[in-house]
């Protein structure tokens, strides 16, 4: 059975005409409002997600709960943040599941927090920090929009120093400028065999990156830049990639944290 939608739920509405979307919480008596007229949440709330909407104008919506690449997307920014495109590739590097607790820093808008407050579920822990109080408290709202706020504790921290977390983490994420700062502390707080991950936007912070973790006891490093085109099908235009394409987001690292030989025993702290 199909869960309608209810009011305090995120719901995206897609422009039948031009693929446009627009995104925002149901409220009770109040109304999305654009150059495309209006639609009372009212008249959305009580209704299947894949439903159609006619706003004052006439123009045709379709109301669906965002999907993760959306949530994480439509974040209020005040950063750069990480693309869905990368994302899917970061995530598999990091191996969560439900459960997991994961540490990450920098936090920036939050959109990459979202993804892994989804992975690690309800029983999971997400432990996010960044350097500016402001920029925590603008992700925490964006978390608190896509509904994850639950798993998430967010604190203000340097890179380099300790990440207060109780025993050891599932996974580490890293998307600051100097992430070899925070490499040290990485592997201090991953459990033996577990993966790090992060992203950089020049050659020159990948280089300094991956020398950080060499040097630093991780194996099985990585470093992939992945580049996606989008097709245009039509029926009579033809079939063919879109002419426009984002050129670069970042290079993308993933390894693992080996122990030093002998040290199995760590295995258990
Ligand atoms: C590119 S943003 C992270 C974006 C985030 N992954 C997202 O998807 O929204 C980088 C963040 O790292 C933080 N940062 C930069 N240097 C830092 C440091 N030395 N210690 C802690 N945080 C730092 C910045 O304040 C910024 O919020």
């Amino acid at each position: 059975m199909a869960r309608p939608l209810e009011y305090g739920e995120q719901v995206l509405l897609w422009e039948v005409r031009r693929g446009r979307t627009f995104s925002f919480v149901l409220r009770e008596g109040d109304a999305f409002h654009s150059h495309k007229g209006s639609v009372p949440h009212g008249e959305i709330v009580g209704r299947p997600e894949g439903s159609r909407v006619r706003s004052s104008t006439g123009t045709e919506f379709v109301v669906f709960r965002p999907r993760l690449p959306e949530r994480m997307m439509k974040v209020r920014r005040r950063t750069q943040i990480v693309y869905p495109k990368d994302a899917g590739w970061l995530a598999l590097a990091l191996d969560l599941a439900p459960g997991m607790r994961v540490v990450e820093i920098g936090t920036g808008s939050g959109a990459f927090t979202i993804l892994l407050a989804q992975l690690v579920g309800h029983d999971g822990r997400v432990y996010t920090f960044d350097r500016r109080q402001d920029f925590l408290d603008n992700a925490l709202e964006n978390v608190a929009r896509a509904g994850l706020l639950d798993r998430v504790e967010a604190r203000v921290l340097e890179a380099g120093k300790p990440f207060p977390v109780e025993g050891k983490v599932d996974a580490v994420f890293l998307d600051i400028p100097e992430p070899w700062l925070a490499v040290p502390p990485a592997y201090a707080v991953l459990a033996p065999g577990r993966p790090l991950a992060g992203i950089v936007p020049t050659a020159e912070q990948l280089k300094g990156f991956v020398t950080a973790l060499e040097r630093g006891r991780f194996v099985a490093v990585e470093a992939v830049e992945l580049l996606e085109r989008r097709i245009l099908v039509r029926e009579k235009e033809g079939v063919r990639p879109f002419e426009r394409m984002v050129g670069f987001t970042g290079y993308l690292i993933s390894a693992r944290k080996a122990l030093p030989a002998g040290k199995e025993e760590e295995c258990g702290g």
